[in-house]
């Protein structure tokens, strides 16, 4: 099923603000002259518009809007259409000072900037259910109207009065009663036990910000309170009409809210990926890599990439603009993981507005004449030409690794250790860019009670610090009936909780391990260790745990400190399968050594089974490989067998050529 049935094609467009530039008719025309020499078929509509929508309260005007749609529809670009909700207007916020949000200092906001509401406040649910139903009842039987965008990028936390209510609500509703509540936050410590639900306030550096499973619930609920103003949201159009799927966009290294969680409420996943590019183009391109493959993780299917920049940003310290050929091939690297567009922040830049800088596909110049636009023509072009795989179906990755928003969180708040073992997205990111840059494909899971881990050859999970919803026997089911599973240091110490076991870690899994740990030791960012394997030495840095086994065999040994010679790296057989540990933080080339000898023994597929220089990258989707180049350099690969490049038509074989930013999507034949 396609992601957006009114238009089953990859999206190529972009954050389209017409409501800025309402008094240069001129500009307006001009725009979807511009759209189609860009090869623009869809926009992100009125993202921001709701001052626009509403200038005074319960006076809509949708004459602009009006006009906008049909233009667009005439031209044959459909529209993603947004409900205003992610900015109000200054006369709400006025009026009802309510509909902002409070801060985690208590304090009341201003009128101001965006993103800045109280999910809980039954005046701003009210003024949202109203807009967004009267924009369903005009807009959603369009034919050009293809998706909803739920707001803008939703963050953050509200501290009012009435979200604190809902808090303590969220509470009495999980533990039942106070007594389970200190005894799941271990509130004899420091003399904190709450004697009356009244006295419970969230987390804050004001207040209470010294109880990590308090934080860690505070994250969920806050998880809560998003899903739940999105499913008002979504209800609000779909009672209209519940044929246009819903969308809101996610973020990258996103802490905020658990999105495995909040995906439950969307229809369509998409999100907003801005890598820094100029500086480790490999290592950027893993991360934002990982990222798609987190997002079609999410739904099980696959995404949009809702916002990228055409050229440069303006919030980084420096904000480089891209080099030629970035464009194109940054823009294949969400293709490649299963985004079905390629959309941008923003179409034409404001004359005014913090933004006004931000990269467009139009400046201020308002010409087609720039480097900028024509590489996002050729994106275009681009995805004209890969039409072919829109529905070519993906084949399921063999490879599962365990992220887990509780994870993530509890690891943060936890006094411990050092910033190395507690990076989790980092420690994660080390293990998927071993494997991504073997062209292996990976499935992300949580350890929600839902996960099915059984159709994967191997499951890796890096410092899974918590243990929730049986994960432990799942894992132990995995490894029994012939599973391989790879975990490291840190793995199994906390309950879903936040309480530590009280008993040999990896929590109930020591004997499918064959190994027990004692200690964790960090070192300092000057430090070092070594791992000492296959008579080679493999660098260590950040953590070493000290293990101990019992039936595993040690296949790598510490070189240096009161644990030299002690086990690093272990494996055991258990029941059809088995289970490795790595007890420390090594580098990617010994990542690499560790999956590369696994996958083999596995018969896991690459993309392709050719060596690929450092820096080349290879991902297949739907049987056609698409070959990036971030490297820097000019770089020459083998070919096993001969193939097509859809984007060139040119029939490839032999040795082949990519060059600095080069990307060639390889079909059979
Ligand atoms: C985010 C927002 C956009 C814009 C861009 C700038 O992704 O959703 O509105 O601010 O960042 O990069
Ligand atoms: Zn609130």
């Amino acid at each position: 099923m396609s992601l957006t049935p009114r238009f089953p094609v990859f999206l190529h467009g972009g954050d389209y603000n017409p409501d800025q530039w309402l008094k240069y008719p001129d500009v307006l025309e001009e725009d979807v002259r511009l759209m189609k020499k860009a090869k623009v078929n869809c926009v992100s509509l009125g993202i921001f518009a709701w001052a626009a929508l509403e200038p005074e309260e319960g006076r809509y005007e949708f004459g602009w809007m009006d006009a906008v749609i049909d233009r667009l529809w005439k031209a044959g670009i459909r529209v993603d259409l947004a409900t205003p909700s992610g900015a109000r207007p200054a006369w709400m916020a006025q009026k009802y000072p309510e509909v902002l949000r409070v801060d985690d200092r208590f304090q009341r906001r201003h009128f101001g900037g965006r993103h800045n509401h109280c999910p809980s406040s039954p005046v701003y649910r009210e003024k949202v259910r109203a807009i967004d139903t009267a924009l369903a009842e005009r807009y959603a039987k369009h034919p050009g109207v293809i998706l909803w965008h739920i707001s803008n990028e939703f963050s953050g936390d509200c501290y009012c009065p009435l979200c604190q209510e809902k808090w303590r609500a969220w509470l009495r509703e999980k533990y039942g009663t106070l007594e389970a509540l200190n005894d799941r936050w271990w509130t004899g410590f420091w003399s904190m036990a709450y004697t009356d639900w009244s006295q419970i306030e969230p987390p804050s550096p004001v207040g209470q910000d010294a109880n990590p499973a308090m934080w860690v619930d505070w994250r969920r609920f806050s998880t809560h309170q998003c899903k739940d103003f999105i499913l008002m949201e979504k209800e609000a159009v779909h009672s209209v009409c519940p044929e246009i799927p819903v969308t809101a966009n996610l973020m990258q290294r996103f802490f905020d809210y658990d999105y495995f969680d909040l995906s439950e409420a969307l229809d369509v996943v998409s999100w907003d990926s801005y890598p820094g590019w100029g500086l480790d183009d490999v290592k950027a391109a893993s991360e934002h890599a990982m990222t798609h493959d987190l997002m079609r993780s999410f739904k099980d299917r696959p995404f949009l990439l809702m916002e990228s920049t055409p050229s440069l940003v303006n919030w980084q310290e420096v904000n480089r603009v891209k080099r030629p050929g970035m464009h194109l091939l940054s823009s294949m690297l969400p293709l490649a993981h299963g985004s079905q567009s390629v959309m941008y922040f923003q179409w034409r830049k404001g004359r005014g507005g913090s933004e006004m800088f931000h990269g467009a596909v139009v400046g201020h110049d308002g010409t087609a004449d720039t480097r900028v636009f024509k590489e996002v023509r050729q994106v275009g072009e681009a995805l004209e030409k890969l039409a072919p795989l829109y529905g070519a179906p993906q084949e399921k990755p063999r490879v599962c690794i365990l992220y887990d928003y509780s994870c993530l969180w509890a690891l943060h708040y936890a006094q411990m250790g050092s910033e190395a073992v507690k990076d989790y997205p980092e420690t994660v990111n080390a293990w998927y860019r071993a494997l991504w840059k073997m062209g292996v494909a990976v499935d992300f899971r949580d350890m929600r009670e839902e996960t099915d881990l059984s159709g994967y050859a191997l499951v890796i999970a890096p410092t899974l610090f918590m243990f929730r919803g049986g994960i432990e026997e799942k894992l132990r089911r995995f490894t029994e009936q012939g599973g391989t599973l790879a975990a490291t240091y840190g793995c199994g110490v906390i309950d879903g909780d936040g309480r530590a076991f009280l008993s040999l870690t990896p929590h109930a899994l020591t004997d499918v391990f064959g190994a027990v740990t004692e200690e964790l030791d960090v070192l300092y960012p000057s430090q070092s260790n070594a791992m000492i394997m296959d008579g080679r030495e493999w660098p260590v840095t950040g953590v070493c745990e000290v293990i101990r086994t019992e039936d595993a065999e040690v296949l790598g040994t510490y070189r240096d400190d009161f644990y030299a010679g002690r086990p690093c790296l272990t494996r055991n057989r258990f029941g059809k399968g088995e289970a490795w540990y790595l007890a420390a933080r090594t580098d990617e080339a010994a990542l690499t050594a560790l999956l590369d000898g696994i996958c083999r023994s596995l018969g896991i597929p690459r993309a392709l089974s050719v060596p690929l220089p450092e820096g080349v990258v290879a991902r297949d989707r739907g049987g056609c490989v698409f070959l990036q180049n971030y490297s820097g350099r000019e770089q020459t690969v083998t070919l096993p067998d001969p193939r097509t490049d859809l984007l060139t038509g040119a029939s490839l074989s032999g040795e082949i050529t990519l060059p600095v930013c080069g990307v060639m999507a390889l079909a059979r034949g």
